[in-house]
């Protein structure tokens, strides 16, 4: 913990104690995003998880499970910011962390609806800016000595790309031009590493989707005037893909041809070749947080609380074989609820019911204790 930095300084300099404060006392943090931050830096655990985590564990009679469980509290793992209040958890873990620890915090403000359905509405800029971009710039200005690593809007680029023919997502790409502008300035402090989302090979990997998702991103980053702190993309962010299988997971589909992306490695390589071209900051981090089990979805677009899942790699830097992947990470929190399966609910969405669905799960946010169990029993490699 920092205090425990100061109460060695304290010690050291024969100083009596105080009770402890929580007074900073690691150095300001400038993250050079020209190279790696996950070399000196480890993924915090997410303080809300934790605790989730933690009660969750308290639930289990198994003693291996409930060990298994306890270990998952100490896995880094990113906080996802979908409303102002989560931004509270985001000031807690920066007050908290130690030294070498970055915050992962993922930027999921804009998309409240699918751009392809009649009721969507892109969120105001108004609104974006007030209610996630500037108070989001505050922490990052209030915590100087902390080292926050921000994946921008999953999805949203993706969808607008592969929708661009649906009039209600070149509205939303209207909104998400000037939004993202905005966000990309407002959050590239010298504390910040940002990664765009990219979605996931079975967005932007197919052949006649690669080039124009480079190019639109690349149009994204001049837009906000390059700004200094992006490192690249995210992928698989709260994804199912897997990191490297051979042939992958699709690869025998009647479209496989068409999409030469069948795992994210390569989604990696050839999208982050192709930013290179554009002159992007092209390097990648990968959710790896359920992705343990493959094979267990009937196609590519099944994205909620998959069935038979396992929590995947622990975040490491190490082992990812490509030099424009960074690291993997867990960006999710595995046994939190992608969404209901109850039809009768407002919020239900039919993915959620699908046959390769785990029910029955409760609303999107919220704990799912048997998801969870299930997480760790399947969870590949096994925690140990
Ligand atoms: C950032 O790192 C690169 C090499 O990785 C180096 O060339 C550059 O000078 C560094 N920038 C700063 C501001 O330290
Ligand atoms: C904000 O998000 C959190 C986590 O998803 C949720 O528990 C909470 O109810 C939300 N608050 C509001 C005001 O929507």
């Amino acid at each position: 913990m920092k205090v425990w930095c100061l109460f060695l300084t304290l010690i050291h300099a024969g100083v009596a104690l105080s009770p402890p404060k929580p007074i900073l006392q690691c150095d300001p943090v400038f993250l050079n995003v020209s190279g790696t931050v996950w070399k000196p830096y480890k993924l915090h655990p997410n303080p809300k998880y934790r605790q989730l985590v933690l009660e969750g564990a308290a639930k289990i009679q198994d003693e291996v499970l409930h060990r298994m469980a306890l270990k998952i509290a100490d896995v880094g793992t990113f906080i996802w910011v979908k409303n102002a209040s989560t931004l509270s958890v985001v000031e807690e873990a920066a007050t908290n962390s130690p030294c070498d620890h970055i915050i992962g915090v993922v930027l999921h403000g804009m998309h409240k609806s699918d751009c392809s359905s009649r009721q969507f509405q892109p969120i105001s800029a108004k609104t974006y800016q007030e209610s996630y971009i500037d108070p989001l710039q505050n922490i990052l200005k209030a915590n100087p000595r902390t080292a926050f690593a921000i994946i921008v809007e999953p999805d949203i680029l993706s969808t607008i790309v592969v929708n661009s023919d649906i009039q209600s997502c070149r509205s939303l790409a209207t909104s998400f031009d000037i939004n993202m502008a905005y966000a990309l300035n407002a959050l590239s402090a010298p504390n910040a590493v940002l990664y765009i989302d990219a979605g996931h090979g079975g967005w932007l990997g197919w052949d006649a989707n690669l080039k124009p998702g480079a190019d639109y991103f690349a149009s994204v980053y001049k837009n906000a005037g390059y700004p200094s702190q992006v490192r690249g993309f995210a992928v698989n962010t709260g994804g199912w893909n897997s990191w490297d299988s051979q042939p992958g997971e699709f690869a025998t589909t009647r479209e496989a041809p068409r999409n030469r992306a069948q795992n994210e490695k390569t989604f990696v390589r050839l999208f982050g070749e192709m930013l290179g071209q554009a002159g992007v900051p092209n390097h990648a981090i990968m959710d790896t947080s359920r992705n343990g089990v493959i094979g267990l979805r009937e196609d590519w677009t099944e994205w909620c609380n998959v069935d038979g899942a396992g929590f995947g790699k622990l975040p490491t830097s190490e082992g990812t074989g490509l030099e424009l992947a960074d690291a993997f990470v867990w960006a999710k929190e595995g046994g939190i609820s992608d969404g209901t399966s109850d039809p009768s609910s407002p919020s239900y969405n039919s993915f959620c019911g699908r046959a390769t669905a785990f029910k029955p799960s409760p609303e999107e946010g919220e704990w799912n204790q048997a998801y969870f169990e299930m997480l760790l029993q399947n969870a590949n490699p096994v925690i140990n």
